[in-house]
């Protein structure tokens, strides 16, 4: 019984999604509820032969049994939430808070259309760095305002913190990673919103001493989309020759990809206010864990790169990652006390 917060460690795309989707099935949560900026996100699910990419909707859906939600500080697109809806079917159990700011297809079009978002920042064109600009300024419509959500809203820290008081099992699901946060980033090349825990637990209004386990997620061979500094890229050719390739889930582009960064890690754990890690694609530290899910079985290749990873964040690893599918992973959480 319990609240946890779950964030990426690096530059987004760590795999939060499917650690999520773990959890979700495992704790099984009353209520799972997305913080973090809008649908500039992109989560990936795979169970089975089924893949699911999610921008809006929490990856928890999979647990059929938990309300979702949508986080008051999260912005909201109209047009990718009732199209999630429906390929998900989860009508009847999505929920988004009355104050969510609103993306028009007018914020959609200044952030592709700007030389600087689009070109010098790489944005995403969701979409989401104008719409939070017209937020700051007090101009933007809010989801209470659009008819077309209005079965969906209700009061979301009203839920989260009555779940919370009667001590049922809540996870909230943070976006994009600590090295693209607006507050603690790589400026001007960020996002824009702080993505970091306490600002997911703002984004649903939970306060601070309500969140029991900050779970932060690192891959262990780092990607970063769009623009800006990533001081342990390698080449394209070598990590091709590694056989790494990622595409985005929004964009599409192609990320970057770059070695295990140590020092960042200890860094965005320490700012997150880590309790456990989740460590995602070991299977690229050695092929031979693929699909593992005992910790036992993992190689000695593999169980001294998550010893070093240890050392250099100073917090247990208890989630490891050992291929795309929600099933491929080794759990080594304790029970909750
Ligand atoms: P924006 O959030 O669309 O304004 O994009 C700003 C920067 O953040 C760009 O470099 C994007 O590629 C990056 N970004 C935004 N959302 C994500 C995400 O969910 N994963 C990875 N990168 C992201
Ligand atoms: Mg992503």
């Amino acid at each position: 019984m319990s609240c946890t917060i779950i964030v990426g460690g690096f530059f987004g795309d760590e795999g939060k999604g499917k650690v999520v989707a773990h959890i979700a099935e495992k704790d099984q949560p009353t209520i799972i509820s997305r913080g973090g900026v809008g649908p500039n996100a992109g989560h990936t699910v795979k169970i089975g032969e089924k893949e699911y990419g999610m921008r809006m909707i929490p990856s928890g859906f999979v647990y059929p049994n938990a309300r979702l939600m949508i986080g008051t500080g999260v912005l909201v697109d109209p047009r990718v939430f009732l199209h999630e809806i429906d390929m998900l079917n989860v009508r009847n159990r999505t929920f988004i808070d009355s104050r969510c700011g609103i993306i028009e297809e007018d914020h959609i079009a200044r952030d592709k259309g700007s030389a600087h978002l689009a070109k010098k920042i790489g944005s995403t064109g969701s979409g989401c760095g104008p719409a939070n600009s017209d937020r700051v300024m007090r101009t933007s419509r809010q989801a209470k305002d659009v008819p077309e959500l209005s079965q969906f809203i209700i009061d979301v820290p009203e839920a989260i913190n009555g779940a919370i008081g009667k001590n049922e099992t809540v996870l909230l699901e943070g976006t994009q990673g600590f090295g693209i946060s607006l507050y603690f980033g790589t400026y001007p090349f960020v996002t824009s919103k702080d993505t970091s825990a306490s600002q997911i637990a703002a984004d649903n209004g939970v306060g601070p001493t309500k969140i029991d386990d900050v779970i932060v997620v690192f891959k262990a061979f780092p990607t970063r989309v769009g623009e800006g500094p990533f001081s342990t890229e390698m080449a394209r050719d070598k990590s091709d020759a590694m056989g790494i390739q990622e595409f985005g889930t929004v964009t599409h582009r192609q990320r970057r990809i770059g070695q295990w960064d140590g020092e960042m890690a200890r860094y965005s754990a320490m700012i997150n206010g880590c309790t456990q890690v989740a460590i995602t694609g070991i299977d690229r530290v050695d092929k031979d864990c693929f699909g593992i899910t005992e910790y036992g079985k993992l190689t000695k290749k593999a169980k001294d790169f998550l010893k070093q990873a240890e050392d250099d964040i100073g917090c247990p690893v208890t989630l490891i990652s050992t291929g795309p599918d929600i099933h491929q992973i080794i759990d080594i959480r304790k029970e909750p006390a």
